[in-house]
């Protein structure tokens, strides 16, 4: 996920596009570059770190030019630093990505065969070269030549130094608008970035290619003229950084199948899963007996349900630990035990020192984290990305269900590489598993159904949430984003496990809130839901269609799906729920009291 902005007037184009840049900032970035262009020359400055760096340096250089390209980085494919950052380029092409391409190893080695040279480790350079290398004069074919050859999910913008004022942008499945001016282009990946100079936006949708310059926007769509309207944002500022949401956390809650998809992105291929960054030999793989799972919050959440996978796939014994716990217990760890610390931030405190230790015991480290190149992730022997670009909410949602995707990954990847499932296996799994996102959003489409709930819930003191087998996390889940952005207290438990105590706390006030979507568990739970009703609680279930539970005050409804892959579903409704009951409450749903994104103290 990164930021974009392009400009072609007549106007200096850096201090448009850094102002651009900035108005990104607030997503979180690792680099940044900008290239300008002016009579046929092209100069580029770019820097690792925040966008502050980049803006020291422009200021003792020159970039003149009215027409030109910036980006900020949220690094994928190669860690930040200045040759990975963009613009890149290949000879007279300069240009941006942001996305994946899921092909671009088959296309680097055949474009290394043919005597192109690589000086990053990014995706986005293949792009570069690819272009330059169907140019034949014509700078719109050549992006058209060789978007056909890019698999993945991508927006690009990109300059040719022989084609003056005119810059090309593609959009497929990655947000591209462009904003029109006075005789003046901008293009950007989001909104506010150019929404001090316009409110008059075009909107590419997914396969267009257009040709920008100061005074024209032509839009291909399969290499035929299209028109795409001209529609006048009224949004504020603010309220544009939140893609019109009122919240970055609704924002992410919104953006979890886009998040899931290119998790999945390039793992994939013909019954075999494919994990790059493991840097594990079969071998090492192979003689794993023992796998420990540290994670702190909705990561150990995320890390309970992910032994559920391991477990039923690869058959190997799996230990689930809260990191600040891990680190102060003896641990039992030679080189055939795996541990995989889970971390969204990859900076967490408790996570990180656990990992050293277990390094430090002899342990083989993969870890499962969103950000690239955090301390987790250069501490690991090897990395699962779990590619749900930045995270600003502070309660985290797009990240767990992407780190429950992860797991899943890792689960197939590890139960083919021990032997237990076949390729037929895989293909089947993997199938179930992309087929989730449509299913997301279904659960998404019903959201007007919570903010009716938060009216008649958000006055009450306790919760409880309830779930069993791969659920009884996502009830924890849902307990915890509940009390953290509502200050609403709730508690999760395992349902099997209520009538050890938390029974005693049921009365006609207490909601309680059941996962019960089929499963292997499902009578044992509506056992459960009955003892609840027995004491006149109020149950609020998440069920399916065909399973509504006419005795609750609530029936949330979401999609059958396999069990295994249910907490990725059912963690919307939790979501929701917590969400609108916080909103409705007033508070600071973002940005929570007493809570920080990042918790890089012990
Ligand atoms: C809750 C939440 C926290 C984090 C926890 C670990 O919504 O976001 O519980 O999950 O602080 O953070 P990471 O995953 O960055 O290690």
């Amino acid at each position: 996920m990164c930021g974009i902005v392009g400009y072609t007037g007549s106007r200096a184009a850096m201090p448009i596009i850094l102002e651009g840049l900035k108005r990104l900032e607030y997503r979180g970035y690792d680099s940044a570059g900008i290239a300008t262009m002016q009579d046929g020359n092209c100069s580029t400055i770019k820097e690792k770190g925040k966008l502050m760096n980049l803006e020291k340096l422009l200021a003792s250089s020159h970039l003149p030019g009215s027409m030109g390209i910036g980006h900020t980085r949220w690094a994928t494919h190669g860690k930040p630093s200045v040759s990975n950052a963009h613009p890149h380029q290949s000879d007279n092409i300069y240009l941006v990505h942001n996305g994946i391409i899921e092909n671009h190893k088959k296309l680097k080695a055949s474009l290394e065969k043919e005597g192109y040279t690589f000086l990053s480790q990014t995706d986005t350079e293949v792009i570069a070269h690819l272009i330059r290398k169907h140019y034949q004069g014509d700078f719109l074919e050549a992006v058209m030549a060789a978007v056909k050859q890019l698999k993945g999910a991508f927006s690009i913008v990109a300059m040719d130094t022989m084609t003056p004022q005119s810059i090309v942008c593609v959009k497929k499945e990655s947000p591209l608008v462009i904003g029109t001016g006075a005789d003046e282009h901008f293009i950007a990946s989001d909104i506010p970035a150019v929404l001090s100079h316009t409110r008059d936006f075009q909107f590419l949708e997914d396969g267009d290619i257009a040709l920008v310059t100061p005074g024209s926007v032509q839009i291909y769509h399969n290499g035929v003229l299209v028109e795409r309207p001209v529609k006048t944002v009224s949004w504020s500022p603010s309220a544009a950084e939140k893609g019109g949401y009122k919240h970055f956390m609704l924002k992410e809650i919104y953006e979890q199948p886009r998040a899931i998809r290119d998790t999945l992105m390039g793992k994939h291929d013909d019954g075999e899963i494919l994990l790059s960054d493991i840097h594990l030999s079969d071998g090492d793989l192979a003689a794993v007996e023992r796998i420990q799972l540290v994670a702190c919050g909705t990561s150990w959440h995320a890390a309970m349900i992910g032994k559920y996978y391991i477990e039923k796939y690869a058959a190997i014994p799996v230990e689930v630990d809260i990191a600040s716990e891990y680190r102060y217990r003896p641990k039992i760890i030679n080189p055939t035990t795996l541990v995989v610390p889970v971390s969204q931030s990859g900076e967490t405190a408790d996570t990180l020192a656990a990992l050293k230790d277990a390094k430090q015991l002899g342990a083989k480290v993969i870890c499962i984290c969103n950000v690239v190149d955090s301390s987790i992730a250069r501490e690991s022997h090897g990395v699962l990305y779990t590619n749900a670009g930045p995270e600003i909410g502070v309660a985290s949602t797009k990240a767990f269900t992407t780190q429950l995707a992860a797991l899943y990954l890792l689960a197939l990847f590890l139960g083919q590489k021990c032997g237990h499932l076949k390729a037929k296996d895989i293909k089947r799994k993997f199938k179930a598993i992309e087929a989730l996102p449509e299913q997301m959003e279904q659960v998404l489409s019903d959201e007007p159904r919570y903010t009716e709930f938060a009216r008649n819930f958000h006055n009450h003191q306790d919760f409880l949430f309830l779930g069993r087998s791969y659920n009884f996390p996502i009830a924890l889940e849902g307990a915890l984003k509940l009390k953290e952005i509502s200050y609403i207290h709730a508690e999760g438990y395992a349902a099997g496990e209520m009538k050890h105590g938390p029974i005693a706390l049921i009365d006609k006030e207490m909601p309680v809130v059941v996962v019960a979507t089929a499963s292997e568990v499902y009578e044992k739970t509506i056992s459960n839901i009955e003892e609840v009703m027995a004491r006149n609680g109020l149950v609020i279930a998440i069920t399916n269609p065909d399973n509504q539970l006419s005795g609750a005050v609530e029936n949330f409804v979401v999609p059958e799906v396999d069990e295994e892959l249910s907490p990725l579903v059912n963690a919307i409704p939790m979501q929701f729920l917590a969400y609108h009951i916080a909103d409705y409450k007033g508070c600071d749903v973002d940005q929570p009291r007493n809570l920080a994104k990042s918790v890089t103290v012990e």
